[in-house]
């Protein structure tokens, strides 16, 4: 009789659907980019705005197809699996190219964790602020406790060996992640059919000042969908049957397409109630400022849907360092072994416990929450990265790979039209890279150690 509880290389059973690959998906990709999209759409106006978001979202859908054909080498199908997005780019590519996959992708992964950190702080501070504003006017609450609390869950959830463990978090997730976006549209439209006056005349900026607001707002659009960092991770928990690169398509189309409707009617409502002056995150208190019941709500929500997101980045890095460390160390036993532990409360529940897993995790976890208090505009740097790392992860490679693999002749017509999509893209990633070092120069010099509030 065959063990059940092992995959037919070994490893845990995945159990994953095209319904959880979309949940992780939609938690993965949402949040970062929905609250901000009423201002980027602000800045390109009504035709550019929508335009370029459609535009995003169809090469989006493209290259994560392409990604998806990856995970299994040499054939989609039949081949060998990749679990990481860097095992497929040494499987098809090779060379310094692995390196520089390795580097991107994780940097980018370190970064949004510890970006999501300090968002999640922010918006449970909101909740806090809202209550002591009627306490008196002048009323400044610090994130840090909030980055400490947050850091606190993440340092019990990450002792969850593996991502398809955290199918439930996930959907939890995505599921909060559509409430606030549903809670910013309504009152976007509330906004809009009680008539406050929406200014569409822009206030004065001179024309530099616009050309980087237009190139952060092509950035923040390209980012907004950037899960490629994790697409092949997802992957790697999906069942074998139905093919996982067929089960993935389809959870990258339901994913894409839920999202991008999202985006398109928060960041049309939210530029059509706002106008010109639309805010750069609709909840934060400079959009909306009632009923503070439900803005309450959508903050717990944005919270909530971060500690979920929180865990999709990290545990590829999670699994990274501890796959490597493993092989490195085969001998260690406190790398390698697993302790069974039985807790009889629990109805005799056992747990395997690593304890390099848990010294390293919860390293893990202080070293990015200390980050986060010490570097309050983190967000501004996590575009850079994002604007970096938006061209190789979720371009480049992909259609490399492509091309190695169903070998295309160089000079052929489909080698051109990929070439020519990988230059514009990446034409889009320094432009919006630009525009990330000139907001992260505004922020440091207003810089202030440990001030953060809100
Ligand atoms: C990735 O796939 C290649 C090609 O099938 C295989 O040789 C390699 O061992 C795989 N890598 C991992 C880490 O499984």
């Amino acid at each position: 009789m065959s063990n059940r509880s092992v995959d037919d290389d070994g490893r845990p059973m995945r159990t994953g659907t095209w319904v959880t690959a979309s949940a992780h998906i939609i938690t993965a990709v949402i949040g970062s980019g929905v609250l901000s999209l009423a201002w980027a759409i602000a800045q390109l106006g009504w035709v550019a705005g929508p335009a370029v978001l459609i535009i995003f979202s169809l090469i989006t859908l493209f290259t994560s197809t392409l990604l998806a054909d990856a995970y299994r080498h040499p054939d989609p199908v039949t081949g060998q699996r990749n679990y990481t997005y860097m095992d497929a780019v040494r499987a098809h590519l090779g060379g310094l190219r692995v390196r520089f996959c390795g580097v991107a992708q994780y940097a980018n992964l370190v970064g949004v964790t510890v970006g999501y950190t300090i968002t999640a702080s922010i918006s449970m501070a909101s909740v806090r602020r809202w209550s002591c504003f009627h306490e008196g006017d002048k009323c400044h609450v610090s994130t840090t406790p909030y980055m400490i609390i947050f850091g606190s869950i993440q340092l019990i959830l990450c002792q969850v060996p593996n991502f398809h463990k955290l199918s439930w978090l996930s959907l939890l997730a995505a599921v909060m992640s559509l409430t606030y976006s549903l809670i910013g549209l309504g009152l976007s439209i509330a906004k809009l059919v009680t008539g406050v006056e929406a200014k569409t005349t822009s206030t004065m900026v001179s024309e530099a000042e616009r050309f980087w607001m237009i190139c952060q707002a092509i950035g923040d659009i390209a980012f907004a969908y950037a899960y490629s960092t994790v697409l092949i991770e997802i992957q790697d928990t999906l069942k074998s049957s139905p093919a996982e690169n067929k089960a993935m398509k389809r959870a990258s189309l339901v994913g894409i397409s839920t999202t991008t409707v999202f985006y398109l009617l928060c960041g049309c409502v939210g530029y059509a109630a706002f106008g010109k002056d639309a805010p750069g995150d609709l909840l934060s208190g400079s959009g909306f400022d009632h009923p503070v019941w439900l803005l309450n709500v959508a903050n717990v929500c944005v919270a909530i849907h971060l500690v979920g997101a929180y865990q999709v980045f990290a545990q590829p890095i999670f699994s990274f360092v501890e796959t490597s460390c493993r092989q490195r160390w085969p001998e260690v036993k406190f790398v390698t072994t697993d302790h069974q532990i039985t807790i009889p409360i629990l109805g005799g529940t056992s747990f395997h416990v690593n304890g390099f897993r848990v010294v390293w995790r919860s390293a893990y976890v202080a070293v990015t929450t200390v980050l986060a208090t010490l570097i309050p505009f983190f967000n501004i740097f996590l575009a850079l990265i994002g604007a970096v790392s938006f061209w190789p992860l979720t371009v480049y490679f992909p259609i490399e790979m492509y091309i190695a693999r169903s070998k295309v002749p160089k000079f052929s017509f489909s080698w051109i039209g990929l070439q020519a999509l990988s230059l514009v893209c990446l034409l889009v990633s320094l432009v919006a890279a630009a525009g990330s070092v000139e907001g992260l120069i505004q922020s440091l010099k207003m810089y202030h150690p440990f001030k953060n509030e809100v």
